[in-house]
C-alpha cells in the first residue's frame, strides 16, 4: 500500500490547486477528488431521473451502477456504466443536487471503501472533506486547508467570473450554504483531523502552501 496525504477543507480554500502540485512533485503520486465521485454519482442519478432527495432510490440505484476507477495522467478517473462523464459533474445542476447525496449513508459509505481501495494504486493525494478522518484516519500526513470566508469567495468569485457574470453575493450565499451543510451533516461532517496540520492559506501563495505540505511530507518519512 502506498502512502496517502490527506488534503481536507471547505469549499474554495485552494484544496485542488494545491493537491494537484503536491502530486505533480512527488515521484508516482496519483491525485485524486474525492468530491468528483460524489458528483458522478449524483449526475448518474440526474441522467437516470432518480430523486436525489429519495435516499432508498439513490441507494438502489447505485448497487446497478458498473463503476470503474484509473489512473492517467497523474489523476484517478472514473466512468459509470462506460461513460466519463468528465466536465458533466461540474454543471450547476450537479452543484444543486451534490449536498443531498453526499449526505446519505449508503452513499459515504461506498465511496470510502472506493477511495481506500485506491490504496493500491500508489502513493495518493487526496483532497476532499473526511479523508484524514473517515477514509485514511491512519495517515500521518493529514492537512487542513483553511481561509477566511471572504478570501474563499473572492476566489471563487474570480474562479466564476471568467465564465459568467455572477456577482459576488450570489457566490458568498452559495458557499455559505454548503459550508453550513458539509460541517453540520451528521455522518463525516467537515472538521479537522485529530494530528492534522491546519494551514491557514488566506495570506499565503499558491506555492508557501505546496511547499508546507512539500516540506511536512519529507520530515514525515
Ligand atoms: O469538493 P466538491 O465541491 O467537488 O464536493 C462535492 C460535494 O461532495 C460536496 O457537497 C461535499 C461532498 N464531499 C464529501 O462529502 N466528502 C468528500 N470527501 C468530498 C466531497
Amino acid at each position: 500500500m502506498g502512502k496517502v496525504i490527506a488534503i481536507d477543507g471547505p469549499a474554495a480554500s485552494g484544496k485542488s490547486t494545491v493537491a494537484k502540485r503536491v502530486a505533480a512533485a512527488l515521484d508516482d503520486a496519483l491525485y485524486v477528488d474525492s468530491g468528483a465521485v460524489y458528483r458522478g454519482i449524483t449526475w448518474a442519478a440526474l441522467e437516470r431521473g432518480v430523486d436525489v432527495h429519495d435516499a432508498d432510490a439513490v441507494e438502489a440505484m447505485l448497487g446497478e451502477l458498473d463503476v470503474r476507477f484509473f489512473s492517467r495522467d497523474g489523476a484517478a478517473g472514473f466512468s459509470i456504466d462506460g461513460i466519463e462523464p468528465g466536465t458533466a459533474i461540474r454543471t450547476q445542476a450537479v452543484n444543486n443536487a451534490v449536498s443531498p447525496v453526499a449526505v446519505i449513508p449508503a452513499v459515504r459509505v461506498q465511496v470510502v471503501k472506493w477511495l481506500r481501495e485506491m490504496a493500491s494504486l500508489g502513493t495518493l493525494v487526496m483532497e476532499g472533506r473526511d479523508i484524514g478522518t473517515a477514509v485514511f484516519p491512519n495517515t500521518p500526513h493529514k492537512f487542513y486547508l483553511d481561509a477566511s470566508a471572504e478570501e474563499r469567495i473572492r476566489r471563487r468569485h474570480r474562479e466564476m467570473a471568467a465564465d459568467s457574470a455572477i456577482d459576488e453575493d450570489e457566490v458568498g450565499t452559495s458557499l455559505r450554504r454548503r459550508d453550513k451543510i458539509d460541517s453540520s451533516r451528521k455522518m463525516d461532517p467537515l472538521q479537522v483531523a485529530p494530528g492534522a496540520t491546519r494551514i491557514d492559506s488566506t495570506a499565503m501563495g499558491i506555492d508557501d502552501v505546496v511547499n508546507t505540505i512539500l516540506s511536512a511530507v519529507s520530515e514525515d518519512v
